[in-house]
């Protein structure tokens, strides 16, 4: 059964906010303590591996995506009402303990990776039939003319501006490159919400549940990006905080954790800027979005938002066999928005540009409802089954991990929501590498990502070997930064 899709709702930021009464979809407030700005972003290849489950990983681009990650996310906010800025809320300025973050300090765009971008764009704009792509083949001018506006305009500016075109192959070709993805297929059929104008953070709130909108259509989920400003050598762009846009707190609870533990940072951090959660406090509450402006906005740091509920399209989890799986009031959202990853075109850094896929059954059932750091519920499902969980060997884990599973891709097909499962979508995958192939392109991939998290070995992407990742061309990348603050750590 989905849920979401009621009507308005309205929600306060703090305790005043909602005694303020309803109109206000969204609501800043300004942080107590500026977290200073990033002066010390700097773009490095993710982690990889599952290891590293538990830290904020690399998510995949868009669609489906296999493994480990997670990102955060928040509620999507403001939205369709929310029309213009005049009417927006304004967050409420309020004095800052530390002195304002100065402004990020970005190297001039090297006109080399701007070349190399360029050469690709060009070249595979000229292909014919499948390999060009679609609907960005229109260019301007070409390529020599392009790379000579381009050099001078870096010379005058220390950056250049893409064309749109431009922007939407290198967005699509990010997410093509993505490594952990296993939901490449579809790469050309980004959707992109050119949204470079943006920088307030009201706007880039209001903008971040316009894409959580957009992208969920009820259930029909399309593969989205929203950029948002690029950093430039004279202005930082905007940031979002949330590793997604939809996430659900975490609530510390003497020695127990109440929602999910990967978010008890954030969420607390998310209270220091005056969030207030709901009360009572449950297991699935939607966080906030946290959002730091671009340009002169920058200095105010970080600014919270809580995303209409109405925006956020969730389903309760049943079994197709077990009744008693209902009781256990599981639910997930709808929409995997990766939300902190910055997006690398040809030298320009574009920090704030949340892109989502669809899910796929078992990073639901058998990564956030089962890891023991997460929701941790094998145990109790596999008790409700009726299995002897005194000892691994009689496989209770296994056994419930594939119920769990089972649960939430039945769940979401009877509430008419998007969703891959590990089987269709590995020979879907498979299919992308052979096009990749033909193409005469490497496709990159990382292993431990690709191969699901349950039956791997029932899976064909298990049985091979791939081109390693690579760190060059058109990339979705973590920086330190942005990761530490989407698991709360305000530095
Ligand atoms: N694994 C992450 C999560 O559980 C989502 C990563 C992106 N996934 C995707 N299918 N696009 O929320």
């Amino acid at each position: 059964m989905a849920r979401g899709m009621a009507t308005m709702a309205v929600v306060g930021t703090t305790a005043e906010d909602a005694a303020a009464g309803p109109a206000t979809p969204v609501n800043g407030t300004p942080a107590v303590a500026a977290p200073p700005a990033t002066g010390a972003d700097v773009t490095v290849p993710e982690s990889r591996g599952r290891a590293d489950a538990g830290v904020p990983t690399t998510p995949l681009v868009a669609p489906v995506a296999g493994a480990p990650v997670d990102a955060v996310a928040a509620p999507t906010l403001a939205a369709p009402t929310v029309a213009t800025a005049a009417e927006r809320p304004r967050p409420r300025p309020q004095p800052v303990a530390e002195p304002a973050p100065a402004a990020p300090v970005v190297a001039p765009v090297d006109p080399a990776e701007a070349e190399e971008f360029l050469r690709l764009f060009h070249t595979e704009a000229e292909e014919p039939g499948a390999t060009a792509v679609k609907g960005v083949a229109a260019r301007a001018a070409s390529f020599e003319e392009r790379l000579a506006e381009v050099r001078d305009e870096i010379a005058r500016t220390g950056t250049y501006v893409h064309t749109s075109a431009e922007l939407t192959f290198g967005a699509r070709v990010a997410w093509r490159q993505s490594a952990r993805c296993i939901g490449r297929l579809y790469w050309r059929s980004l959707h992109l919400r050119d949204r470079r104008h943006v920088v307030a953070p009201d706007e880039v709130a209001a903008e971040c549940v316009g894409h959580v909108d957009e992208a969920t259509r009820r259930g029909r989920i399309r593969s989205t990006i929203t950029v948002f400003a690029p950093d430039t050598p004279t202005s930082p762009g905007p940031r979002v905080w949330n590793e997604q846009l939809i996430r659900y707190a975490g609530y510390r609870t003497g020695g127990r954790v109440l929602g999910d533990p990967r978010y008890v940072g954030f969420t607390d951090h998310a209270r220091t800027l005056g969030w207030v959660p709901p009360s009572p406090m449950g297991r699935f509450d939607v966080l906030p979005l946290v959002v730091s402006g671009g340009g002169s906005f920058a200095a105010q740091g970080p600014q919270i938002y809580e995303i209409p509920p109405e925006k956020v399209l969730e389903v309760d989890l049943e079994h197709p066999d077990h009744r008693w799986f209902a009781d256990l009031g599981l639910r997930w959202h709808a929409l995997p928005v990766i939300s902190n990853m910055r997006l690398d075109i040809g030298g320009v850094s574009y920090p704030a540009a949340p892109f989502n896929g669809w899910y796929m059954a078992t990073e639901i059932g058998a990564r956030n409802l089962a890891d023991a750091e997460r929701y941790d519920m094998l145990a109790e499902v596999a008790g409700k089954m009726g299995l002897d969980t005194s000892n691994d060997r009689t496989m209770w884990r296994d056994r419930a991990a594939v119920e769990l599973t089972l649960a939430v891709q039945h769940s979401f097909d009877v509430a008419g929501v998007s969703m891959a499962d590990h089987h269709g979508e590995s020979a879907r995958f498979l299919r992308h590498l052979e096009r990749e192939e033909q193409s005469g392109r490497k496709c990159p991939v990382d292993w431990s990502w690709i191969v699901p998290p349950i039956s791997g070995g029932l899976t064909p992407v298990f049985h091979r070997y791939y081109d390693e990742p690579t760190d060059t061309g058109p990339m979705f990348r973590m920086d330190p930064v942005q990761a530490a603050r989407g698991q709360g750590c305000p530095m």
